[in-house]
């Protein structure tokens, strides 16, 4: 007892010089790069045979590291697009676009994809899990993309998720409330800056759901992951620091 209070007071001690010493050159930075996703006056259309139709008509807002925030809206006015495009997956028409402090249009198609691995994880609406890959395969596929596997993290993920006996499966081979969590599995595996979520709890029973959300929340109070769930729960929604509706293009 004597000896670990020593330990942690030296550490302590040591910490706090440090602090003092370096704190006030790096605080400028620090703070600024808190800013996860921004996004500015972002718009999106798409070609319908002859006309060009309006999705996202000017959108703006922001998200931290350690905040979460829920996006409703009806279907097909604009939540995926949305998520895509600040997942770095598609460029947006006009507006800007950052993410850990880079603005997307700013980098070439290597540093984007660089970003997306290191910083990104996306869950997206119909899973996209890799079908020639098993299940512990799929799972470990970005963590090892992005670094090296925190295996004992993994482990936690699988098991709270009820995955543990699905790992040597083939995606074909599980329901789809399965194939949906093995997904959240991979995204909360590698740890990533930026979660987007669409609909991530769309396949799965009331339990499972607030047990996916409850593993979600939990990397944010870990690691400072910004959280971005689309969702049409109100009960999911609620559990989010914030919520924006997409509505004709516009957030309200
Ligand atoms: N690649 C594309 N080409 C043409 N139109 C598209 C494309 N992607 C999306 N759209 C159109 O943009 C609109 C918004 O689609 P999006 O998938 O973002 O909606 P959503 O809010 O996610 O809907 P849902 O709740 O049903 O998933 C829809 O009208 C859709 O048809
Ligand atoms: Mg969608």
């Amino acid at each position: 007892m004597h000896i670990n209070f020593v330990i942690y007071f030296k550490i302590h001690v040591n910490l706090s010089k440090l602090v003092k010493s370096v704190g006030a050159i790096y605080i400028k930075p620090c703070k600024e790069f808190i800013m996860v996703l921004r996004l500015e006056g972002v718009k999106k259309s798409f070609r319908n045979s002859e006309e060009l139709v309006p999705v996202l008509q000017g959108v703006s807002f922001d998200l931290e590291a350690g905040h979460t925030l829920a996006l409703r809206g009806e279907s097909g006015s604009g939540k995926s697009t949305l998520l895509h495009i600040a997942g770095a997956l598609e460029a947006a028409d006009a507006g800007r676009v950052w993410v850990s402090g880079k603005e997307l249009s700013q980098l070439d198609d290597g540093a984007r994809a660089q970003l997306r691995r290191t910083d990104i994880a996306l869950v997206f609406q119909q899973f996209n899990l890799i079908p020639s890959l098993t299940v512990a395969a799929n799972i470990a596929f970005q963590s090892a993309l992005s670094g090296t596997p925190d295996l004992g993290h993994i482990k936690q993920i699988v098991s709270s998720l009820g995955l543990l006996e699905q790992m040597q499966k083939y995606p074909e081979a599980l329901s789809g409330g399965q194939q949906q969590r093995v997904a959240i599995a991979r995204a909360i595996a590698a740890k990533p800056k930026l979660m987007l979520a669409d609909e991530p709890t769309g396949n799965l029973d009331e339990a499972t759901a607030e047990n996916v959300l409850d593993q979600m929340l939990k990397l944010v109070a870990q690691t400072g992951t910004a959280l971005m769930i689309v969702t049409h729960s109100k009960n999911i929604a609620a559990r989010m620091n914030r919520q924006l509706h997409l509505c004709n293009g516009f957030l309200v």
